[in-house]
């Protein structure tokens, strides 16, 4: 690993996969493509460890001579591929931007690295990595008694962002079989942590209860996701770059699993421990029920067991431990949120979001 293609890398987690490498990894160069959608920002990428080995290109990986040309140019040797539309519910309202981006992005990639790996040879075959960040939504949803998902379980999505990421994911299998094209696919679970965009659940609650804003849970609140502290999520990645089968799938979750509701709670009373003079306490006064996601997944879990034998990984934080830091960090980071939330985007998505399930904001 030498000459690193990152894409998305201005979003949440591939900023701080950046971060994280930058620090881990002391001679390569990081090329980060992303297009600076609502979800990215240059916010995310300020104060980098070892800021001269990175490169930022704006740009659309659907744009297949210019991967291309960034592949050559900057003589690439591993794609780490986290660039995707990201948000469920977005893709209920919207999904032509999740086909695109998510599969059609997916491939312009794959065949980019197929034409210069291994048409061109500009890379030794053994010395390339084509590795694929997907979610355990390709599963589909588990009832109470499901034994959690595995490398082997069976694709199920039921959103149109999770079928486009299973669709990419087969993509990405594809290439393998068919091309032998050196790959790996890391399925992760619901990740949280520092600069996620506050659309998601956990900055949405933390930064509405900070403000006295309703605290918008769908439905029953008794949805359960298996929440990863994102740090904890960028060492498997690293450990399956450096470690990882060729050909191999590995699972990564955070081994927790809150309803969304026992997540709320506790989120506010962290916020309660560190603002006791906020008029809003107790946040949780603030917790409201809003019309439910349609076709909204009951349960997420993952087993784990595969990249812990293998690879020696397990996540480091748990629950409670990861939302003090994540929390910590919002309350410390207000001109970072200031800066997310002065983007039209971002109050156009509450209104539109919010406003048919109740008008909460
Ligand atoms: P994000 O929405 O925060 O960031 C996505 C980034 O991709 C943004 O910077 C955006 O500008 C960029 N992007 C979007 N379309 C692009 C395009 N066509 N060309 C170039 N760049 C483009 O997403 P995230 O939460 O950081 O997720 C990263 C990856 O991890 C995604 O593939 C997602 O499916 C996967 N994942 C995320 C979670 C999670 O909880 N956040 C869980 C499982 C899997
Ligand atoms: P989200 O962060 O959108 O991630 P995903 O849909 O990928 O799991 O949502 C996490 C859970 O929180 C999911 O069950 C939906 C629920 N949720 C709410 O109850 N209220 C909200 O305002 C949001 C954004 C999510």
């Amino acid at each position: 690993m030498r000459n690193v293609l990152i894409t998305g890398g201005a979003g949440f987690i591939g900023s701080n996969f950046i971060r994280y490498i930058l620090e881990k990894e002391s001679d390569l160069q990081i090329i980060n493509l992303d297009a600076l959608t609502y979800a990215g920002s240059l916010e995310n990428l300020k104060n980098l460890p070892d800021e001269e080995r990175h490169t930022f290109i704006k740009g659309d990986i659907c744009d297949h001579s210019l991967v291309e040309d960034i592949m050559r140019r900057h003589h690439i040797d591993t794609i780490v591929h986290f660039a995707a539309e990201s948000h469920v519910d977005r893709s209920i309202l919207g999904p032509a931007k999740f086909i695109q981006t998510n599969v059609f992005g997916t491939f312009s990639l794959l065949d980019a690295a197929r034409q210069v790996w291994l048409g061109e040879g500009v890379q030794p075959s053994e010395k390339v990595r084509f590795h694929h960040i997907s979610t355990d939504e390709v599963f589909g949803s588990l009832s109470p008694d499901d034994p959690p998902f595995s490398e082997t379980t069976s694709y199920a999505p039921n959103s149109p962002y999770a079928a486009s990421k299973a669709a990419s994911d087969h993509l990405v299998r594809t290439y393998a079989h068919t091309y032998d094209l050196p790959i790996t696919i890391t399925n992760c679970s619901n990740n949280y942590g520092p600069y996620q965009f506050p659309e998601k659940l956990i900055p949405l609650m933390i930064l509405n209860a900070m403000q006295g804003l309703p605290l918008p849970i769908y439905g029953d609140g008794l949805q359960v996701r298996d929440w990863l502290y994102v740090e904890d999520h960028c060492e498997a990645i690293h450990f399956v770059l450096k470690q990882g089968r060729l050909g191999q799938t590995y699972n990564i979750g955070g081994d927790n699993q809150p309803t969304n509701l026992e997540l709320v709670r506790q989120l506010c009373s962290i916020l309660d421990e560190h603002l006791p003079q906020s008029p809003y306490t107790p946040h949780e006064g603030f917790i409201t029920f809003v019309t439910d996601r349609p076709g909204h997944d009951r349960r997420y879990a993952m087993d784990i067991r595969k990249i812990q034998h293998e690879l020696d990984w397990s996540p480091r934080e748990d629950l409670a431990s990861g939302l003090h830091k994540t929390v910590l960090w919002y309350l410390e980071n207000i001109d970072w949120v200031d800066s997310i939330r002065a983007g039209s985007e971002y109050s156009e998505w509450l209104e539109c979001n919010y406003e048919r399930r109740g008008g909460v904001n």
